[in-house]
């Protein structure tokens, strides 16, 4: 009597848990980008939520998109340097560093610029420091026309980039002899993206990085006119 009773309740226990492992098994999180658990859902729902643009998703993975949204706008703020400078970040009315209305612009709703969105061009000067250096320039990372993100490059150049700081553009080389304002004087390694956080970015996951790379992917391709910067136009058609 005991014995089955027992074993009746260890059953009932058995089926228990097999019904709540079903349950969880059903309930696993829908879209996940990685295998994290439900924070990745809630990640990929504001991800989408809060990018400033309007996003392409025909052909790129939703998931992907919201949790490189989630990094790129509300952890890593990519657009604080590539956007073209502080005072187009945002626009006109929506720059919630200035006063308020009546006082100021600031309309009380802050408004990321699309125009400028992740175009780049920021410009921070003679580098590294004043003198016959060449400035360094937040790159354009927007799609072009092939729909592949800053400049067409592939994921495996992106990931190479976020890792290793490798500039493919070679746009201010080591100097060789005298600095000429195009090259960087040693100590500073010109094959390297200066200023950029890659030092911090090499640390992420390779999901989160693919995450970035789908969603720069899905933003609205901009063409960057600056004179003298070539490498910020982009081909959109
Ligand atoms: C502190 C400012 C800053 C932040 C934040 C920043 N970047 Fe950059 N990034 C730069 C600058 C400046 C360059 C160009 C450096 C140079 O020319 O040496 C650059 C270059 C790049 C390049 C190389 C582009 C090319 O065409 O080869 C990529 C890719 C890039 N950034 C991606 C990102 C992403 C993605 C984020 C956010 C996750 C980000 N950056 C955040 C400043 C920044």
């Amino acid at each position: 009597m005991l014995l089955s009773l027992f074993s009746k309740t260890a059953g009932a226990a058995a089926a228990f848990a097999a019904i709540v492992l079903a349950g969880m098994l059903i309930s696993s999180p829908r879209g996940q980008a990685q295998d994290d658990g439900n924070d990745d859902e809630s990640k990929i729902q504001r991800g989408l939520a809060i990018a400033p643009v309007p996003l392409n998703l025909v052909g790129r993975n939703r998931a992907l998109v919201g949790l490189g949204s989630y990094i790129v706008n509300g952890q890593a703020d990519c657009n604080g340097c590539h956007t073209m400078n502080p005072s187009t970040e945002f626009t006109a009315t929506g720059n919630p560093y200035l006063l308020r209305s009546p006082q100021g612009p600031f309309m009380g709703k802050t408004q990321v610029n699309p125009k400028t969105y992740l175009g780049g061009g920021s410009d921070f000067g003679a580098f590294p420091g004043p003198g016959p250096f060449p400035h360094i320039v937040s790159r354009n990372l927007t799609p072009d026309k092939t729909g592949r993100p800053e400049g067409g490059h592939t994921f495996q150049e992106f990931l190479t980039i976020m890792r290793t700081g490798k500039d493919y553009d070679h746009l201010h080389p080591t100097c060789t002899g005298a600095p000429n304002g195009t090259c960087l004087p040693a100590p500073f390694n010109g094959e390297l993206l200066q200023i950029m956080p890659w030092p911090n970015f090499r640390n992420l996951s390779e999901e989160d990085v693919r995450a970035i790379y789908e969603y720069l992917s899905a933003i609205p391709c901009i063409d960057t006119i600056v004179a003298g910067q070539p490498q910020l136009r982009n081909v959109c058609h």
